[in-house]
């Protein structure tokens, strides 16, 4: 089995990266744990990056998830989940769209049994410019799948969670959401307002036992950062991304994934309408330029 150690992983999540990882391990070691043991989930975005992590830790801890993505890779995450052992549905659409996201709902109940948990993941960056080049279109697509989408998410679980009493909605919101530089204008309204959203819809489901939370990644090494790190790789400069949090160093999918499972799962049963930071310490920092250090020295030693 490939084991893809991360620098700084603890040994459990260097076992779920195997989970997740390209390649998959034997049926045996498919299963991490019971936390989401008989629940239903559905993750978006999950053919690739963040969203793939997460609904392959889902599976892991006993979830039947049903994986979306507009891509169609979203149809080998699901392939490599039942090959696994676990159970997946895979369906390729729009998180932008209400008539398919009220449909994943509807398909998570009929097929797999009900719906306790959401992650409303996929998102796109719609990369960098000036605010002169910003368009409105280009804006308003960035709206619609990143902000919108978890809307849509939440407005077709939402209700059916809280027929049961019980239910957790997770959404993507990003360090870009909490201050400027770390995305576009567009995006990172999108992200703040992804924020607004956990805080207003958790407010207006006053008492129904449905609990909405966002997580605000930091820099993670995913599809959607692939040209940076590419970029950096390509120059010799690797030994500089994510040097401007505490931990010096970028995230792996499967340490976002592990806070999804946290909230989704009984372990956040009082977190409610929350945004968290999992960026190594990036937003709790102000700007500064790294000092450069010896291997294994202190910062105030170089
Ligand atoms: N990677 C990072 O550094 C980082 C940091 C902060 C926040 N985020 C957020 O994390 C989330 C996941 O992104 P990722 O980093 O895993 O990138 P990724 O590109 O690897 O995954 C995003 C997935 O979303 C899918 N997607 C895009 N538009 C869609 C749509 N309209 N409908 C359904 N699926 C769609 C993509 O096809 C892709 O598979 C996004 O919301 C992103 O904004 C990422």
């Amino acid at each position: 089995m490939l084991v893809r150690l991360c620098r700084g992983c603890q040994p459990a999540t260097a076992l779920v990266a195997a989970f997740a990882g390209p390649f998959w391990g034997p049926k045996q070691e498919a299963r991490v744990g019971n936390r989401l043991e008989g629940r239903v989930a559905i993750v978006t975005g999950a053919g690739s990056g963040i969203g793939r992590a997460s609904a392959a830790l889902f599976a892991a801890e006993g979830a039947s998830v049903l994986c979306t993505d507009i891509n169609e890779a979203v149809m080998q995450t699901a392939a490599a989940i039942n090959d696994g052992g676990g159970k997946a549905i895979g369906v390729q659409g729009d998180a932008g769209d209400e008539a398919q996201v009220k449909a994943w709902v509807e398909r998570a109940s009929d097929e797999l049994g009900g719906l306790d948990a959401v992650y409303a993941n996929a998102g796109i960056s719609g990369g960098w410019s000036s605010l002169e080049e910003t368009s409105v279109e280009q804006f308003e697509q960035i709206l619609r799948v990143n902000l919108i989408g978890p809307f849509l998410a939440i407005k077709h679980a939402a209700p059916r969670m809280a027929k049961q009493g019980k239910g957790a909605i997770v959404c993507t919101a990003s360090v870009a959401g909490l201050r400027a530089n770390a995305g576009g204008i567009p995006y990172s309204a999108s992200k703040a307002g992804v924020i607004s959203l956990v805080q207003t819809t958790s407010n207006v489901l006053y008492g129904s036992g449905v609990r909405i939370n966002a997580i605000c990644p930091g820099l993670i090494e995913t599809g959607m950062t692939k040209p940076i790190f590419d970029m950096a790789r390509a120059r010799g400069r690797d030994d500089r991304i994510g040097q401007l949090n505490a931990q010096a160093r970028y995230g792996n999918p499967e340490e976002i994934a592990a806070m999804a499972l946290f909230l989704v799962s009984d372990e956040g049963s009082y977190v409610n309408g929350q945004a968290f930071a999992v960026d190594g310490g990036l937003s709790s920092t102000h700007p500064f330029l790294p000092p450069r250090r010896r291997a294994g020295g202190h910062p105030d030693e170089a």
